[in-house]
């Protein structure tokens, strides 16, 4: 029996998050076959090198896979004590060879371990020399992200294998960009492919970026002509997973898997505004493949990873729906691929994890809603959409239900499991509870009461019934209805936005009632909606006053273009996805039959302006990415609607349940109302 060594080191401010094991390891190029008791004072001093070097991760920080211990007796880990600052035992059981389930056992053990490591990990100032990184580490440290190395160190016969994630250079699971040749001639789809997919294939192939010869997203835009590309030649999250879908539904699964396997490095880097980090499972807003030269050599050159996490950003806005698409993806590969394996290793469910640590930790929130600053999403300005705005509460649905089919449930994740269950109950309920409008519900705030104190208030936001918008009088059809923008004490934002409508239904945030009504909606106000090119961003745009005040007179927002009520075609693909669910592929054809007319021929805009959408939008970027890839996609999802049927959700009843039961046992003080909520 060999023994199995890992060392959780904090540290400070890292360049990358490093993963050690197998033979000849080393850490930053130098042997850890030195490491030793003195670990934390070696490690300090080549950190504080690194750090110095380097702040990007290039090809070099191998993405490696710590799951497999081939061992099949018991084995003991070393880890860090977060109270001694020295190296602990932790023993495991993993089985050899064994079945998945035998597997995925011994995928828990290092789980553990490997988890345990964020967790005990302790920050440290970047400039932190070696004499008070031990004073540091052990005694909290200063406010600084850590770097975890995580080394399952072997016996001397070296037994413990890193399962290579197939990202690596030249590793035999390598992907060729040159598979993507195929694309160019799309001989796989077996109807006739029209002219305008075969472009639409040969322009989403053409926006393919690769890092050290495998492809690991694609940009934000492709256009030659554009002189000013700004961050719109960097592969963007949320852009990225129409691209995703596109690729995953042809079959070309490797450029996914790297994707979410290189942002997942990201994750834990060095972030830093001003002094200040956010916390450590941040996903960056997007990410650039940069060329640098290499250290030390005469005129060589590496490739490098550099993310965005809103630091460079305009607006310094906070990527909160990244890490939200991340897992919401991860789920996709996994259906769509049957590869599950990817979801289930120690660094993806550390990841998973720490998404939702960041994303359920307390504060000073009053409801299960996701508290946020403006332009947290999509809208990536300020739009009005601070404190709860809908797309968030859907997308952070969506991931809810995503990590609880993913997470490995263990005794580490007992607790985190529970959570995610009593927060998507809650969530759910209070959307459908007090988002939901529709004819009935207007009429009841028109006549609401206000300044009522007490537990049983009807009004408990205290709206004044004043807030009913105009334009809204006239428009809530007779049938049908929505969840509003965004939700505040004594504020209702009643605008229609589209991706958090849509996500409500794709998730069945929405009752199925709700859903069906939304779709009903969108129906009945096609001309507000889709009118020219679908689809609108929001609805109605805002003018005037409130334009100034809201936007700050952003010239880039002015009414009806971009972000306020713009169309953006990349919304079809969910539009598509949520017709499928809810039984209307037809409603789906006819928006994308409206969108093929125009997009080839104006060269796939990012957005459109005026009210129905008739004219290229004004700053628009051309040949845009998460355009042609909402396109494609939304072709194959219609065609496979079986393959689309993987990526939304039905009503959970279980969840329900835990409401119902969970209000019952802590004494609530009012009989819960989620089955009213109910259609
Ligand atoms: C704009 C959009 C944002 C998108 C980015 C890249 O900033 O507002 O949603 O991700 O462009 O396309």
């Amino acid at each position: 029996m060999s023994t199995s060594c890992c060392i959780g080191i904090s540290t400070m401010k890292p360049c990358c998050r490093i993963l050690i094991g197998c033979k000849s390891c080393s850490f930053f190029g130098i042997s850890t076959r030195k490491l030793n008791h003195s670990v934390v004072d070696n490690l300090s001093k080549l950190r504080s090198k690194s750090v110095r070097r380097r702040r990007y991760r290039s090809c070099n920080s191998r993405i490696a896979e710590y799951i497999r211990v081939i061992d099949q007796d018991r084995r003991a880990f070393c880890v860090s004590d977060p109270n001694s600052g020295k190296s602990s035992l932790f023993s495991g059981v993993h089985n050899r060879g064994t079945s998945r389930r035998g597997s995925k056992r011994g995928v828990l053990v290092i789980a553990n371990v490997a988890s345990d490591f964020r967790n005990h990990s302790t920050s440290v100032e970047a400039h932190v020399n070696e004499k008070n990184f031990e004073r540091i580490y052990v005694q909290g440290g200063l406010n600084v992200k850590p770097l975890v190395v995580e080394r399952i160190e072997t016996g001397p016969d070296d037994v413990v294998k890193e399962q290579e994630s197939g990202v690596e250079v030249n590793g035999p699971n390598t992907v060729n960009v040159d598979n993507f040749k195929d694309l160019k001639d799309p001989i796989n789809v077996e109807r006739e492919v029209s002219e305008i997919e075969r472009e639409a294939w040969r322009l989403l192939q053409d926006s393919v970026v690769s890092y050290c010869g495998n492809p690991v997203g694609t940009v934000a835009a492709n256009d030659p002509a554009d002189k000013q590309p700004l961050n719109y030649d960097q592969v963007f999250i949320r852009d990225f997973v129409p691209s995703a879908l596109a690729f995953l539904l042809r079959g070309e699964t490797e450029i996914v898997k790297n994707f979410l396997l290189h942002t997942l490095q990201l994750q834990s880097w060095e972030k830093t505004v001003d002094c200040h980090s956010p916390g450590q499972g941040l996903m960056p807003a997007s990410f650039k493949v940069r060329t640098v030269p290499l250290d030390g050599s005469n005129g060589a050159f590496e490739e490098v990873l550099d993310p965005d996490f809103g630091e460079s950003a305009i607006g310094r806005v906070a990527p909160v729906d990244s890490g939200l698409w991340w897992i919401i993806l991860l789920r996709a590969y996994g259906k769509i691929t049957g590869d599950y394996g990817l979801q289930e290793r120690v660094d993806v469910q550390t990841g998973i994890r720490l998404i939702l640590n960041l994303c359920l930790s307390d504060g000073f929130d009053m409801f299960p809603t996701l508290l946020v600053t403006d332009g947290s999403c999509m809208i990536d300005r300020r739009m009005g959409i601070h404190g709860h705005p809908l797309e968030i509460q859907a997308l952070f649905y969506s991931a809810l239900r995503s990590s609880r089919e993913m997470l490995t449930v263990n005794d580490n994740t007992r607790t985190l499991v529970a959570a995610i269950n009593n927060r998507l109950s809650a969530l759910s309920f209070h959307i459908r509870e007090y988002y939901w409008v529709d004819m009935k519900k207007i009429n009841e705030i028109y006549r609401y009461k206000t300044e009522e104190y007490s537990t049983d208030a009807i009004n408990k936001f205290n709206i004044y019934p004043d807030q009913i918008p105009a334009w809204l009088v006239d428009w809530i059809p007779e049938e049908g209805g929505y969840l509003i923008g965004n939700l505040q004490p004594a504020h209702m934002d009643f605008r229609f936005f589209t991706l958090g409508n849509l996500w409500s239904i794709i998730s069945s945030l929405g009752t199925s009632k709700q859903n069906e009504d939304i779709l009903n909606l969108i129906e009945s106000k096609w001309d507000d909606l889709m009118g020219q090119m679908p689809l609108k961003i929001c609805y109605p745009a805002l003018e005037y006053e409130e334009w100034r005040i809201i936007t700050g007179g952003d010239p880039k927002n002015t009414p009806w273009s971009y972000h306020n009520g713009g169309s953006w075609p990349t919304l079809l693909w969910q539009f598509t996805l949520a017709c499928i669910k809810m039984g209307k592929p037809d409603l789906a054809e006819k928006a994308v039959a409206l969108a093929e007319k125009r997009l080839g021929v104006d060269q796939w805009p990012e957005y459109y302006d005026t009210r129905s959408g008739r004219f290229i939008g004004k700053q628009s970027r051309l040949f845009q990415t998460w355009t042609i890839a909402g396109f494609l996609a939304s072709k194959m999802l219609l065609e496979n609607p079986e393959r689309a049927s993987l990526l939304f959700w039905e009503e959970d009843y279980e969840l329900l349940q835990t409401c119902v039961c969970a209000l019952g046992k802590t004494g609530g003080r009012r009989k819960c109302t989620r089955f009213a909520a109910r259609s």
